[in-house]
């Protein structure tokens, strides 16, 4: 009797692995995500092998050190200094939020250099068109095709006539030989897989489009971030403000790059003075706090907004958009300890402006403040810029990039900036350290 073929269950949501199917996932706890996978290599029999030819570091490095730029800085930094030949790139993010027109505007831009082909499963040719038409794509190097099918498009890679191909998105697309529907985890592994071996075989850099949950996780298989080279976010509010193309892992590059972009009638557009755009509509008011914080290696000034109004019923209540609420939970928690504030019976609402996510523990000087200055209906003596991360005790700690914090505050026209104390010691009389919470609020808001 033949053998059957081996199947194992892989969790759509945490990429965990199981040889029988359960309802609930042992590893991750949710419901229903085990998906059946043909185990492929179980099939394989074991043969000879042969030794491995080897080579220097520096002699594999010199054939295929090609990058592909762009000349639009934003596009090329978050890749690394471009793109590099062969490489698998995944760009994620919510349905809706620009990926489709950015790798259109991408591929544009490029084909002024190189032969780029976008294969599109979403849009037929027709819808693509008109999108192009809006945007003013109309490079003669960029060529279109419509497929679903991972065996086609892997075999047009192959044929090495292109330096780029663009796939929008791998969830649409399946291989002929598996049966399961595209978009689950069987064929979206697999899919990448043949497209990946494809991209390194004959050294086309490959751009694959993956939606992600609404967890934020890249959909279905967590298991793609680690079968390619370079994973992309594009991130932000789907409804204006700005988008943030960020590098999550990047196997040719720094992750600390970021690109911030906006969504106008002509596509998304670099923002060329990203702090000076949020600030614009800013009114002092109490509550109203301005932060330093940073995406990627560029200083980004930001508004913290915090409103602190009695209870009505008898649990306060806590909310926070752009910010993670445990950590305002836990800040109000060291406040109402290590200063006089009484928060016990106050509701605390926290608002991030222009659809920025804050993931730096440098937020939280600024969160104080602004809760401070919302509960007291003060302002801020002087017209300052607060950074700085805040510990239990209400120590204020050492944050990254100082520097180019206190810079960007000057150019924005600031008068002082206030952080933690320095490593190297602070000569600079615009810029004044602080050590812990409670004085802090004592010298800029007025003692209590
Ligand atoms: P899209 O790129 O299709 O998103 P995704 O591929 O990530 O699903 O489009 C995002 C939104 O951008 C869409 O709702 C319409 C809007 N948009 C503009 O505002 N201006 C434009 O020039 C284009 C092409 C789209
Ligand atoms: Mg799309």
């Amino acid at each position: 009797m033949a053998k059957k073929d081996s199947v194992r269950y892989v969790c759509s949501n945490c990429g965990a692995v199981s040889a029988t199917w359960s309802g609930r996932c042992y590893n991750c706890g949710e419901w229903n995500t085990l998906q059946e996978q043909l185990d492929v290599a179980s099939k394989m029999t074991h043969q000879k092998g042969h030794t491995l030819a080897t080579q220097t570091v520096t002699s594999s490095l010199a054939k295929d050190h090609k990058r592909l730029t762009s000349s639009i800085e934003e596009f090329d930094t978050v890749f690394g200094s471009g793109i590099v030949a062969g490489s698998v790139n995944l760009i994620a993010g919510q349905p809706g939020i620009g990926k489709s027109t950015l790798l259109l505007q991408l591929a544009h831009a490029l084909a002024k250099k190189y032969k780029v082909l976008y294969v599109s499963g979403e849009e037929s040719a027709h819808q693509i068109g008109i999108r192009a038409e809006r945007l003013g794509v109309n490079q003669k190097n960029l060529q279109l095709a419509t497929s679903t099918v991972a065996d086609d498009i892997a075999s047009t890679i192959s044929a090495n006539a292109y330096d780029l191909v663009i796939v929008d998105s791998i969830q649409t697309v399946s291989c002929n030989d598996i049966a399961s529907a595209a978009g689950s985890v069987s064929q979206i592994t697999n899919s990448t897989a043949l497209l990946t071996a494809a991209a390194k075989q004959s050294g086309t850099a490959l751009i694959l489009v993956g939606h992600v949950t609404k967890e934020g996780s890249i959909a279905g298989p967590k298991v793609l971030e680690h079968a390619v080279d370079v994973v992309l976010q594009l991130e932000g509010d789907r409804y204006g403000g700005f988008k943030i193309l960020r590098a999550v892992k990047n196997r040719y590059g720094s992750t600390n790059e970021a690109g911030i972009f906006e969504m106008t009638d002509t596509g998304l557009q670099p923002v060329a003075n990203p702090s000076a755009a949020l600030l614009a509509e800013r009114q002092a008011s109490d509550g109203s706090v301005v932060l330093a914080t940073m995406e990627g290696t560029r200083p980004l000034l930001v508004e913290v907004q915090a409103l602190v109004n009695r209870t009505s019923y008898g649990y306060p209540k806590r909310a926070a958009s752009g910010i993670d609420l445990n950590r305002i939970n836990l800040l109000v928690a060291m406040l109402e300890r290590r200063t006089k504030l009484n928060l016990s019976d106050q509701d605390i609402y926290i608002n991030i402006i222009g659809g920025i996510r804050l993931t730096e523990p440098a937020a939280d000087l600024a969160i104080c403040m602004a809760i401070a200055t919302a509960s007291r209906s003060m302002q801020l003596k002087q017209n300052a810029v607060v950074f700085g991360e805040v510990g239990l005790s209400g120590e204020v700690r050492h944050v990254p990039f100082i520097d180019k914090r206190i810079a960007e505050a000057k150019k924005l026209g600031f008068d002082l900036a206030i952080g933690p104390v320095t490593r190297t010691g602070n000569k600079d009389r615009f810029y004044q350290s602080v050590r812990d919470i409670r004085s802090t609020l004592n010298t800029y808001l007025g003692k209590d």
